[in-house]
C-alpha cells in the first residue's frame, strides 16, 4: 500500500509514523509513506496557499489552485483521495478496515478553516474526521488514520493474533482489564480466576467485565435501553 500525505506540515505527520510498529511496516515495505509539503505546489514569489473566506468570516482558508496541482500529479488511477476534516464522516475500525484494503490513499490535510469547496467536490472521495473535537492541523488526524489503516495490514503487527481479540474487533463491546506480573502489587491483587487454569470460566469473566466496562465508559456501544 502506498499513503501519501499532503499538508503543511509533513514533519507532524510523520513524526509518530516513524518509530516502532509503523516504522518497522516501512522498512518491512508493508506500506510505503510519503508526506509533502502543499507549498512546493504553490506559485507566486511568496508561494501562498491560504486566502480570505469568500463572503467574509473569520480565518484563512487553503487556496484550490496548489491542491490540484498536487493531486494531479500525486493520484493513480486506483488513488483513493480523503479530506482530513472535522466536517468528515467519523473514522471508526470497520473504516479503517475499509481502507486497509486500498492500494493507494491520498490523505490531504485541512489546516486554518479547511479548504476551498470546489476541492471537495472535485477531487475528495471521503472526508474523515477522527472525532469531534478541532484540531489546529489535520496533519495530526492524518497520523492517526494512517497508523490505524497500517497496523491492519498483513504482517504489521508480529502476532497476528493481537489484532483479533481486541475492542472494536466486536464492535459492541470493549476490551476486559487486562493485569501481567507481579500478582500482589502493594497488596493489589490480580484476579484469582486468571490463574485459575480454566479456560473456559476465564473466557466468561474477561466477557462480563468487558460487558461491565462498556456500560460504564461506553454505554452508546450498546444501544438503547
Ligand atoms: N482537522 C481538525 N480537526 C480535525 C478532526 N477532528 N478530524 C480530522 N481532521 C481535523
Amino acid at each position: 500500500m502506498r499513503i501519501d500525505i499532503l499538508t503543511l506540515f509533513p514533519e507532524i505527520a510523520l513524526a509518530p509514523l516513524s518509530e516502532s510498529i509503523l516504522r518497522r511496516a516501512r522498512e518491512a515495505g508493508i506500506v510505503e509513506i510519503v508526506a509533502h509539503n502543499l507549498r512546493d505546489w504553490a506559485t507566486g514569489k511568496h508561494r501562498k496557499t491560504d486566502d480570505y473566506l469568500a463572503g467574509g468570516g473569520q480565518g484563512m482558508l487553503l487556496m484550490p489552485g496548489p491542491i490540484f496541482a498536487a493531486i494531479e500529479e500525486l493520484r493513480t488511477p486506483e488513488a483513493k483521495v480523503i479530506l482530513m476534516t472535522p466536517q468528515g464522516k467519523v473514522f471508526k475500525q470497520a473504516i479503517a478496515r475499509e481502507l486497509s484494503e486500498e492500494t493507494h490513499l491520498i490523505l490531504l490535510c485541512g489546516h486554518y478553516e479547511g479548504v476551498d469547496h470546489r476541492v471537495i467536490e472535485e477531487l475528495v472521495d471521503l472526508e474523515l474526521s477522527i472525532g469531534d473535537y478541532v484540531l489546529t492541523n489535520g496533519a495530526i488526524a492524518a497520523a492517526v488514520v494512517t497508523d490505524a489503516i497500517v497496523r491492519l495490514l498483513p504482517g504489521a503487527l508480529g502476532d497476528e493474533r493481537s489484532h483479533q481479540e481486541e475492542s472494536f474487533s466486536d464492535p459492541n463491546l470493549l476490551e476486559a482489564p487486562a493485569y501481567t506480573k507481579p500478582i500482589d502489587f502493594r497488596g493489589m491483587k490480580v484476579p484469582d480466576i486468571l490463574y485459575s487454569g480454566h479456560h473456559g470460566k476465564i473466557a466468561e469473566w474477561k466477557r462480563e467485565k468487558a460487558m461491565e466496562r462498556t456500560r460504564q465508559n461506553r454505554p452508546d456501544l450498546l444501544g438503547p435501553g
